[in-house]
């Protein structure tokens, strides 16, 4: 073997599996030789001494033919074949199509025998865009495919560092970066930033706290590149099967997944907004949930009866805390059954639901997706779903059981062709006993507390395949979950386990949408590329620790890659005991989740904001109020993501893809381009040292301004503040907050325009009536544009789609960095009250009245 490329970084592992010896990697064929750089303990991968040889086993083709929609080749395996995965595919097929000016899809696949893919709708190609911003270069033997960026050369893909393997469950293919700023391959706990070290991300959806270096709840095989001049480009494997995602520092990529086909997509980019936005195009637009899902949320495992539940909600209302939606945990359920509730410790379930109705507040309880099989002829669920026979199959034809909460059960198949029609019965004649707002669905990785099944499994090729990725648990891929070799309708659990999750909330979300008729929220904890055009995703079962708290921003701010920007952590923490002063910070930290919920474990002392002391209660309040009347921003930058994909919280080299300094920073982030967020993270601290890009920025609380030239800057903040700061430019629409969203939409609104150093700013403002399913496919919205300059601020109506029941009115404007104090203001001709504070340079006008819907022209000199 050709072993003399054997610099660290040019190599890629040949024997990933652990106890790898000079004797079995000969007999692999592949190259042996220590590492020259020093072994890192806190790795979760290291540089391989077992790699490939530069002249391995590959494919080679004689011919590259040009399509109507790309390229093709027909791939022939070379070389002698030595590892142990199986005998290869011959003759492979690969095609590669242009769709469009900045995407690419490539395929390798095998042309005599059908092979399982992914079953997520992506758009169609028909022709090859006319004019594209890629180059596509090939080589013949061994066969690789390279694309680059025409304007600046820039690799976006290429697969020649390593050999490419396709046999029936061993898939390897390698890709250089162009550079190692690299997000995505979640779901991790890990910093945002991923590239730089050999690092090991491995896919196989699993019911598992958070932990480094463990594969996690969701599988999302997509990443983010930055290119040495800060354009992004994004690559998308649509493969379920269970992966290892290796990054080497070279820098590159290695996908090793054990089924279905290579398919890839390419995102041009060239912002990270423009990737999201291509991404979102291929897995589906985030849905547009309800107005009220941007409130605050308050659950927790352990109310043991509903006076429990009561004395919650009244004590919260009580001390006046903005506060939209209760949920409940397994809690309810009679013997944790799906689709009941205790008649004992939950009997007037109904009326508490009422009530929290009559209060302009939702209610939001669980649902696991086993299906208690120990009652049966008494348990409709279940007696339905035999009769429809949605339930998953061992591998011989009979139910396969598992054990779960309520003990023994069975598995729904959310795939089956009965399924939603089932489960929609399900969430219908549940309906009619308690009026729910929402679901949320949890366990459904899906979780196991046997190994397989209660038999465990047969241990065929698909339990025990020749090579299974480095999964955390006992090594197995039914470790905590179902036989891999257990039936699904359409294929085998091997194949469709990490769509387990994405399958329930698709049959959810179809099942609320015709019972409730309205815009609704699936929350769930496993997830797959497209789940976020049907819901949002919690990040399951964090532990109530100062580390876990930073480690949310980092897990939200992937999930808004990942075209999922309805997502938060268990506020104050889930697993253990919270403190007064970190669920003070949680709770100021979540205020700025999209998704905020404040959720607990069995056992541990209550961290509803009402269990805390006078000063905590005030300040949970005072940032829950923040976050209201800042929620006309945030349902605006949300009406954005569900048009573009485009997250509403995003990490700040989104917006400034130029500052290097931005490319790692993880412990603060922004929503859209217009808010930073820089959060205290340790306990016992009063300040943060937080980075500003360089421009001008204002304190929310203060207007205090702050120029920065792109520096570290020390920002106070004592128990009371969470400091949060407006970029110079931008204008925020505003409503004056109240205890529910039911309340607060009611409220006059308001504009903060802040300006950046050309003494400029803008903004807009989406609104609708927060609820209903055709809002955006039926044009039944506003847009307003608004944009200042010096001396005026006006609006463009851009599109008139929603009439209110009463007249939307604004009534204030701050504007930020006005340097001259003005005497007089008018409001579309009307004189207006001027205050102006000269310290800060803010004008204050007020005492008018507008119709926010009609052009608005505000002047002062
Ligand atoms: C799982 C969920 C957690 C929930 C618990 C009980 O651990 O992740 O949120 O409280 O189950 O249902």
């Amino acid at each position: 073997p050709q072993c003399s490329k054997s610099a660290d970084n040019d190599r890629f592992d040949c024997h990933p599996e652990p106890n790898a010896n000079p004797q079995k990697c000969v007999a692999r064929g592949c190259c042996w030789k220590s590492a020259s750089a020093n072994f890192d303990p806190e790795a979760s991968y290291n540089v391989p001494w077992c790699f490939f040889p530069s002249d391995y086993a590959g494919y080679s083709t004689d011919e590259i033919v040009v399509t109507s929609t790309g390229y093709a080749a027909t791939l022939t395996a070379t070389g002698q074949w030595q590892l142990p995965y199986g005998t290869r595919i011959g003759l492979l097929r690969f095609e590669l199509f242009m769709p469009t000016v900045d995407s690419i899809r490539f395929k390798f696949y095998d042309p005599a025998n059908k092979r399982y893919e992914v079953p997520i709708s992506t758009p169609e190609i028909q022709k090859k865009a006319f004019k594209t911003n890629y180059h596509i270069d090939f080589t013949k033997n061994p066969f690789s495919v390279k694309i680059t960026r025409k304007s600046t050369g820039a690799v976006l893909f290429d697969s020649s560092p390593s050999p490419l393997i396709f046999t029936d469950q061993f898939l390897l293919i390698s890709t250089l970066l162009s550079s190692s700023n690299l997000y995505g391959l979640g779901e991790q706990k890990a910093p945002l930033q991923k590239g730089g070290a050999w690092a090991r991300y491995s896919l196989w959806a699993r019911d598992q706290s958070p932990t480094f270096n463990t594969n996690i709840y969701g599988s999302h095989p997509f990443f983010l590149n930055l290119e040495p001049d800060g354009k992004a480009h994004g690559v998308f494997l649509l493969n379920s099967n269970a992966m290892d995602v290796d990054i080497s520092p070279k820098p590159a990529v290695t996908f090793r997944t054990i089924g279905g086909i290579l398919d890839f997509f390419v995102f041009l980019g060239p912002s990270a907004d423009a990737v999201i936005s291509q991404y979102t195009d291929v897995i589906g637009k985030p849905f547009m949930p309800p107005y009220w899902s941007l409130g605050f949320h308050l659950c927790r495992y352990g109310y043991s009866d509903t006076a429990y539940v009561k004395k919650i909600i009244e004590r919260n209302r009580a001390i006046g805390i903005p506060y939209d939606v209760q949920w409940t945990d397994i809690d309810y359920m009679d013997a944790k059954f799906d689709w009941t509730y205790d008649p004992k410790r939950y009997g007037d379930l109904p009326s508490v639901v009422e009530d929290l109705h009559e209060h302009g507040q939702k209610y939001i309880m669980i649902i696991d997706p086993g299906i208690a099989n120990t009652q049966p002829g008494k348990y409709a669920a279940y007696d339905e779903g035999v009769k429809d026979g949605v339930f998953i199959q061992d591998s011989k034809g009979n139910l396969l059981i598992g054990k779960v909460w309520p003990g023994t059960v069975t598995f729904p198949d959310f795939y089956h062709p009965n399924a939603t029609k089932w489960w929609t019965k399900q969430a219908q004649d549940w309906h009619t006993k308690v009026s729910y707002d929402g679901i949320w669905i949890d366990m459904n990785e899906p979780s196991n507390f046997v190994f397989g099944s209660t038999v465990g499994c047969p241990g065929n090729h698909l339990d025990n395949p020749p090579y299974v990725p480095q999964i955390s648990g006992n090594g197995s891929l039914a470790d905590n979950t179902v036989c891999p070799s257990a039936l699904h309708y359409s294929t085998s659990h091997y194949n469709l386990h990490n769509l387990y999750g994405l399958s329930e909330t698709m049959a959810t979300a179809s099942a609320v949408t015709s019972v409730i008729k309205k815009r609704s929220i699936i929350i769930s904890r496993s997830t797959f590329p497209s789940q976020g055009h049907f819901g949002g995703h919690w990040t399951g079962d964090v532990f109530s620790t100062w580390e876990d708290l930073h480690y949310s921003i980092p897990a939200m701010l992937e999930f808004g890659m990942y075209g999922i920007p309805l997502v938060g952590a268990d506020i104050c923490g889930f697993n253990h005991d919270t403190t007064e002063e970190l669920c003070t910070r949680w709770m100021q930290l979540g205020a700025f989740y999209p998704f905020m919920r404040n959720h607990n474990t069995l056992g541990a002392p209550d961290q509803d904001p009402a269990a805390f002391s006078k000063r905590a209660q005030s300040i949970m309040k005072a940032i829950l109020e923040v976050r209201y009347t800042l929620l006309p921003f945030l349902y605006t930058l949300m009406v954005n993501s569900h048009m573009t994909g485009v997250p509403a919280a995003r990490p700040l080299f989104f917006s400034f893809p130029t500052d290097v300094n931005t490319f790692d920073i993880d412990k603060q982030f922004m929503w859209g381009s217009s808010l930073i967020i820089s959060p205290v993270l340790t306990q016992g601290a009063e300040s943060v040292e937080a980075y500003l890009p360089k421009g001008i920025w204002y304190d929310l609380y203060t207007s205090q301004m702050i120029g920065s030239t792109g520096k570290m800057i020390g920002l106070p903040a004592p128990l009371e503040k969470i400091p949060v700061h407006i970029r110079g430019g931008s204008i925020l629409p505003l409503q004056a907050p109240a205890v529910t969203t039911t309340l607060s939409r009611k409220n006059p609104f308001g504009l903060i325009a802040a300006y950046d150093v050309n003494g400029s700013a803008s903004g807009e403002l989406f609104w609708d009536d927060g609820d209903s399913l055709d809002s955006y496919s039926a044009d039944k919205f506003c847009h307003v544009a608004f944009s200042a300059a010096q001396g005026t601020l006006t609006s463009v109506i851009m599109k008139n789609g929603y009439a209110p029941e009463s007249p939307l009115v604004i009534t204030e404007i701050r504007v930020l960095g006005v340097a001259m104090k003005p005497t007089h203001a008018e409001v579309n001709g009307q004189s207006a009250k001027v205050t102006y504070l000269d310290h800060l340079l803010e004008l204050e006008i007020a005492d008018f009245s507008a119709d926010l819907l009609s052009p608005l022209r505000v002047t002062w000199k």
